[in-house]
């Protein structure tokens, strides 16, 4: 039994191919020739397989002889072509391939991005049938890519075209992870934190070996063939908590600044004028960015918990720990 992961020398993708290779199954990686191949670690028994997910006949190449494809590879940084090209041309292509090879399993990565929150009220259950993004363009290139790609691969479940299934993690930590963000905020200046929204607005994070389990599961179970499912840690730490153990975990004692919702709406709202004077278009809409990133929802996961069995087992103190660990020895 082969399996192809797509994305293989990414956050997710790395850790994802050490843990199947180090279950014995036969492993196929899909790079590109610029792709960092150390992060995977001892790679003597891996299939390498050279090309780009905007090349058509590469990832026909890849997934010919496979059983199950992981498709965790997308753009998350660089110009819009890149994500039309990658996220978006790169999943209708895994689709086809794996459709003309009559794969046994095609797991999707999706995100808990691909959600509209615009209308919900503060603390609303976010379930898998919630209404994906209706702006997307507002958001972010990276977002309206995944939503483009996601609805592709909807159908293709809904047609019934070929047995996948879709995961949607949160934000996504843990050991070689970039730095734990705060998705609504940033460390100024190394200086101060600068968060946005109320103290007790809720974190959505899952632990990159908890996403990881989930993927294994997907495959192992065959309820899980054409399902979604949200993959968030349970007991959603609040900001203030998840600041807390941020500090403690990367030994970092600076002050914190919580800005109130309608104060940052109206700086976006002068940034957005500013940027228009300069002649320079801003990405997305900022005001609907930041009011989107300043909500504070739950996430449904009784789904992967009863489908799978899935359980979150790493700690945000063990998990953020870990990784505070890994980012002082790089
Ligand atoms: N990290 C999170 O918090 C999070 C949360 C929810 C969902 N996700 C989803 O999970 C997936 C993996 O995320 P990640 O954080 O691991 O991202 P990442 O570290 O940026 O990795 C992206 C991977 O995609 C590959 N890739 C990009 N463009 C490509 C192209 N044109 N052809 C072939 N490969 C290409 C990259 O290859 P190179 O190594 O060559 O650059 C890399 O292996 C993505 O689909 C993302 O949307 C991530």
């Amino acid at each position: 039994m082969t399996v192809l992961v797509t994305g293989a020398t990414g956050f997710i993708g790395s850790h994802l191919v050490r843990r199947l290779h180090a279950t014995g199954v036969q492993v196929r990686v899909f790079c590109r020739p610029t792709s960092n191949l150390s992060v995977l670690g001892d790679t003597r028994n891996l299939e390498v397989v050279y090309g780009d997910l905007t090349d058509q006949s590469s990832v026909v190449r890849a997934v010919n002889g496979c059983d199950t494809v992981y498709h965790l590879g997308a753009a998350t940084r660089g110009p819009w072509e890149d994500f039309q090209g990658a996220t978006i041309g790169g999943t209708r292509a895994v689709l086809e391939a794996a459709k003309q090879a009559g794969v046994r399993k095609l797991v999707y990565g999706s995100s808990t991005a691909v959600y509209d929150l615009s209308r919900c009220k503060s603390e609303a259950l976010i379930q898998e049938t919630s209404e994906m993004e209706h702006r997307p363009e507002a958001r972010s290139y990276y977002v309206q890519a995944k939503v483009a790609a996601e609805r592709l691969v909807l159908q293709a479940l809904e047609e019934g075209q070929l047995p996948l299934c879709v995961l949607r993690p949160a934000v996504v930590y843990g050991v070689w992870g970039p730095r734990p963000a705060f998705q609504a905020g940033f460390f100024l200046r190394n200086r101060v934190f600068v968060l946005l929204g109320s103290k007790n607005r809720l974190v959505p994070l899952v632990h990159v070996d908890d996403v990881v389990d989930a993927f294994l599961l997907e495959v192992q179970r065959d309820q899980a063939t054409g399902r979604v499912y949200n993959v968030v840690a349970p007991g959603c730490p609040t900001q203030k908590e998840y600041l807390r153990e941020y500090r403690v975990a990367m030994g970092i004692r600076a002050p914190a600044v919580f800005l109130p919702t309608f104060a940052t709406a109206s700086a976006a709202f002068l940034a957005q004028g500013v940027l228009r004077v300069m002649g320079r278009a801003p990405l997305g809409d900022p005001r609907y960015r930041l009011a989107r990133a300043a909500k504070s929802v739950r996430y449904d996961i009784a789904g992967i918990q009863q489908d799978l069995g899935w359980r979150a087992k790493v700690s945000m103190r063990d998990g953020l720990r870990q990784q505070a660990d890994s980012l002082i020895k790089s």
